[in-house]
């Protein structure tokens, strides 16, 4: 008699985390997506960079800086044609690029479907949308051939991937990028193992984590290890914690007026809302810890 296989316990277990964990980023991005346009009119949605003699107030400008940095760092040349955003949100970034190389192809992925529909709304709005091409997938199994692209960048998004040193989605950054080409990576980072954070240290970095539905921040030696793992080479990392604290110190101010506006509106936020919102005020807190917290830029090159 033929026996009817038994699902592998452990192997349905594997596959359930991820799959949990994927649900609780699309929740997320769902619940708060709008909340992104109290940050940023345009819908960045990440820190900004500040250098002198910038306004450390004008928020919008210092958020598009942060794109332009990202942009100059893909060292792209005038025979460089095709470029991923890897986790592209409500594609910001992309609309930057495409503002700034008109001749060349921007691709932009997000796990989230609400995200890829209202960020081609806000490409066709600003006459964009023949310059981005918008994808709903997941940046562990991108949906591109091997060696396809000039450079590939992940501004804030790689956060979302399980493990410390990322590594599914460094595979899948490696994989697709054509060697000899550049890679940016931008992020808030661990500088240490955060199960031997203790007292405030560990209460801040575990509430923004589920907050913002983190499974935890990139280690900087891990992920690094992980891209070399992958061909990485010429690697740099480099501290912009300082860059960005101007617009990490408006979080807290632009959060409370927020909940301030909601609460005249008689707007009553959930849970999903409410947890984002006390990450946005923790992330100073957080930033204070120097020897554990840094923000950095991950800049490489696929070995040839
Ligand atoms: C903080 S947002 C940053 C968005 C954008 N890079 C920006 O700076 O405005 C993080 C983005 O990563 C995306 N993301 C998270 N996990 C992902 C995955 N597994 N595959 C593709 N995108 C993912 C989210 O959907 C979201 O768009």
């Amino acid at each position: 008699m033929m026996m009817e296989k038994q699902p592998d316990d452990k192997k349905v277990l594997l596959r359930s985390i991820p799959d949990m964990h994927t649900q609780e980023v699309v929740t997320y991005y769902e619940d708060t997506g709008l909340d992104y346009g109290q940050w940023s009119r345009e819908y960045n949605m990440h820190f900004g960079y500040y250098r002198f003699p910038m306004n450390p107030f004008g928020r919008e400008k210092m958020l598009d800086k942060m794109n332009q940095v990202v942009i100059d760092n893909l060292g792209l040349t005038g025979e460089d044609k095709l470029v991923y955003d890897l986790g592209c949100g409500l594609a910001a970034p992309c609309r930057s690029f495409a503002k700034r190389y008109p001749d060349k192809t921007i691709k932009g992925i997000s796990i989230v479907k609400w995200q890829i529909d209202k960020a081609n709304e806000l490409n066709r709005k600003a006459g964009l949308d023949n310059k981005i091409e918008l994808i709903e997938g997941d940046y562990t199994q991108l949906p591109f051939e091997d060696n396809s692209a000039d450079s590939v960048y992940a501004l804030e998004s790689s956060c979302h991937c399980p493990g410390l040193d990322k590594n599914d989605f460094i595979k899948e950054m490696m994989r697709v990028l054509k060697p000899g080409k550049r890679f940016v990576i931008v992020d808030g980072f661990v500088k240490r193992n955060p199960e031997t954070f203790r007292g405030l240290l560990r209460y801040c970095y575990n509430t923004i984590i589920k907050g913002w539905a983190l499974p935890s921040f990139p280690h900087t030696g891990l992920l690094i290890e992980a891209i070399k793992g992958h061909r990485g080479e010429n690697i740099e990392l480099k501290d912009m914690s300082f860059r960005v604290a101007p617009t990490a110190m408006q979080s807290p101010f632009t959060v409370v007026y927020f909940l301030v506006k909601k609460l005249l509106q008689g707007e009553k936020l959930n849970a999903v809302r409410i947890g984002h919102l006390k990450s946005c005020l923790l992330g100073l807190v957080l930033g204070m810890f120097r020897g554990s917290f840094s923000y950095c830029m991950v800049t490489g090159i696929k070995k040839c």
